[in-house]
This record gives C-alpha cells, sequence and structure tokens, in this order.
C-alpha cells in the first residue's frame, strides 16, 4: 500500500472518531450551560477554608442541641427547590416573600443557614450563596439523622426574586395525582416523588393537618378508611374533635421513629399507618404502591434517597452569572455590593 493510501485510510478510520469526540465535547458544554453545578465547587475558593466543614460544625453543633433541625432543614430545602428553583428565595425577609405565604407558616431551621452564613462569611466573604448552604446543611442533617451521607453538588446563586404568591406548594389534602403532576413540572418522576417523601419519616405534623381524615372523612361521619383502626383511635385521642389546640403529632409513629431518616416509613405505609393522607395514598394509589413495597423491604433506601436529594437540589438552579451571592441570606444585596 503506498504512504498516500494508507493515510487516506487513516484519515477515514479517523474521521468517526473526531465526529463522536465533538459530539461528546459539545455534548458536555451543552449539559454546563444547563447545570453548572458539580461537587467541591468553592474548593480552593476560598484560601485554606473548607467551607463544607465549616457548615458541617454548625450543623453538628445544632443538631446535638435540637435533634429536629433534620426535618426542618429537609422541609426547608424541598419548599426552597419547588419554587423558583433552589435559589434561597425562601429565606428572603419581607411583607409578602415566600415565607409569608400560608404553605410555608411552619417552615424552620432559617438561623441555622444564618449562623453559617455568618461564619463564612467571615473567612470568605461574598463567595458562598445561601442556595448552596441550604443544600450543604440538608446534607449534613441527613447523615447526622442517620440516613448516610452522599456528595453534594454546589455552584448555586441565589434568586432576585420571593413572592408570597409564586408559592404553588401543596398543603395537608394533596392528593397522589396532582403531587405526580407538581413533580413532574419539575422534572421529577412518581417514583423521585415517592422516594423523596421518605423524609417524611422524620419529623412533624399538627392535629389541624389530619383532622379531616380522623372524624368525617369526605362527609362519611367515619375515619379515613385507609387508617389502622388503633393509630385512627391514637389519633383522635391527641387531636379531640372540639379542641382548639393544635398538638404536634409525629409523622412515623415508631418510638424513634420522628428522629430517624429510615425506610421505617414505608413499613408504616404498608400496614396503613402513614400520617398524612399523601403518605397513605402513596400505598393506596396502583401507581405508587409498588415502589412504596419495594421500598419497605429493601435496603435501598439511603442510597435512592441521596440520589433523588441530588436531583431535588438541581432543580432549576441559578449558576454563571446569573443572580447573585447574597451576603445576608434574608435580604437581597444593595446595588452597590450586588
Ligand atoms: C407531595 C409532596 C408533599 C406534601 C403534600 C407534603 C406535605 C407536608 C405537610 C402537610 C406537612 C406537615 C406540615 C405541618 O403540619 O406543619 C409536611 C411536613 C414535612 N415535610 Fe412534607 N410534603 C411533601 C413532600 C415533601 C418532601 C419532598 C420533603 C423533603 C424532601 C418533605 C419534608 C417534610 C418534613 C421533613 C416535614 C416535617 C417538618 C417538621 O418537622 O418541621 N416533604 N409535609
Amino acid at each position: 500500500m503506498s504512504s498516500s493510501e494508507a493515510s487516506a485510510k487513516m484519515k477515514v478510520k479517523a474521521a468517526p472518531v473526531i465526529t463522536l469526540s465533538l459530539v461528546f465535547i459539545l455534548a458536555n458544554f451543552a449539559g454546563l450551560c444547563v447545570s453548572a453545578l458539580q461537587e467541591g465547587f468553592y474548593r480552593g475558593k476560598c484560601g485554606v477554608a473548607d467551607v463544607e466543614l465549616i457548615v458541617a460544625g454548625v450543623v453538628t453543633t445544632r443538631f446535638f442541641m435540637d435533634p429536629t433541625i433534620v426535618a426542618a432543614l429537609l422541609r426547608l430545602q424541598f419548599h426552597d427547590c419547588f419554587v423558583n428553583g433552589c435559589d434561597a428565595s425562601i429565606l428572603i425577609d419581607g411583607s409578602n416573600s415566600e415565607k409569608t405565604a400560608q404553605q410555608n407558616h411552619r417552615l424552620r431551621g432559617y438561623d441555622i443557614i444564618d449562623e453559617a452564613k455568618a461564619i463564612v462569611e467571615k473567612v470568605c466573604p461574598g463567595v458562598v450563596s445561601c442556595a448552596d448552604l441550604i443544600a450543604i446543611a440538608t446534607r449534613d442533617a441527613v447523615l447526622l439523622g442517620g440516613g448516610g451521607r452522599y456528595n453534594v453538588q454546589t455552584g448555586r446563586r441565589d434568586g432576585l426574586v420571593s413572592l408570597a404568591q409564586n408559592v404553588s406548594l401543596l398543603g395537608p389534602l394533596a392528593s397522589v395525582p396532582e403531587s405526580i403532576k407538581l413533580f413532574a413540572k419539575k422534572g421529577l418522576s412518581a417514583t423521585d416523588m415517592v422516594i423523596l417523601l421518605g423524609a417524611h419519616s422524620v419529623g412533624v405534623t399538627r392535629c389541624s393537618s389530619i383532622k379531616h381524615r380522623l372524624y368525617n372523612y369526605k362527609k362519611t361521619g367515619k375515619p379515613d378508611p385507609t387508617i389502622d383502626p388503633f393509630l385512627a383511635n391514637l389519633l383522635r385521642s391527641i387531636c379531640p374533635q372540639n379542641s382548639s389546640v393544635d398538638n404536634i403529632v409525629n409523622l412515623d409513629q415508631m418510638p424513634l421513629g420522628p428522629l430517624i431518616l429510615d425506610n421505617s416509613y414505608y413499613k408504616q405505609l404498608m400496614v396503613n399507618r402513614g400520617i398524612l393522607q399523601i403518605d397513605q395514598e402513596l400505598a393506596t394509589k396502583p401507581c405508587t404502591r409498588k415502589v412504596v413495597r419495594k421500598l419497605a423491604t429493601s435496603l435501598d433506601f439511603p442510597a435512592q434517597f441521596h440520589a433523588a436529594m441530588v436531583k431535588l437540589g438541581a432543580i432549576e438552579v441559578l449558576t454563571g452569572k446569573q443572580g447573585e451571592v447574597r451576603r445576608h441570606c434574608r435580604a437581597r444585596n444593595k446595588p452597590s455590593s450586588s
């Protein structure tokens, strides 16, 4: 074979390889444009300070004072990410900001993010977003709550808008079909939804969110037929029909339930001991029941929950030059400092 023939043959062979590489580079680039989140985004951006370690210190100290912060932070991240994406818009104070919306009235954990932000700002001013602090703090809380550790992605920027009327989160009467629709709008599947609802294995609700299930469900004069009768009796004693006191009810009725993030939530659903309407419906609706059954009986919950939390944390994020890095999580930057 002459040398010109050999080089022509090599060119023909190389062409698809080059095309493939180009496609790969372009796809990656496009991917980066869609979401530039990455693990360890702050590595090297704050000198020798380790941002994730600082946040872990704050969350751990708070956890030992009050282990219910695990539930608080999980719900905070969910309520942030589902409104305008994970942009810390939930943290902004104001007479009509997201936190004033009815669905957010009992949200907790704002002060934990404030504390982490104050320390981080001292060692690394204007670099670490409040949105990332929520994601990092929640990851640490999951670990402390016994849910295992996942690598958290960072690189989010903070949003500029926070309005109560943007809050379209569902309340205690939410059904599975309408919840699936809402999650789909955020790019999450019904399976993602069932896995994320595993967060209800920690934390509490109030009688006002479940009374409709206990006395006159759908005007039948009886409790919701899908509640275990023993549980219904117990809940009725905690939540008397005509009492105006809004008592606390654990979302997971196992003895250590409300403090440990595990698959006991799904086990409870399988025996009709779900507390919120959405919880029990997951086990009764055919479209979600299979996933509930699988999670109740497998050891897979932590890994699945970690993956779903990473997905939740990537919803409609602002990156690059979008948004801002707020200096105080509760207020937009003044024009001169942004
Ligand atoms: C269809 C979706 C969901 C609905 C309808 C829903 C509804 C609710 C309701 C009604 C409460 C009780 C609030 C109260 O009475 O104060 C609650 C609590 C809670 N939710 Fe959800 N939720 C959903 C999804 C999620 C997700 C995806 C997460 C986290 C990943 C989450 C985490 C929590 C936690 C941890 C609590 C307890 C909060 C505390 O103890 O302060 N929820 N949820």
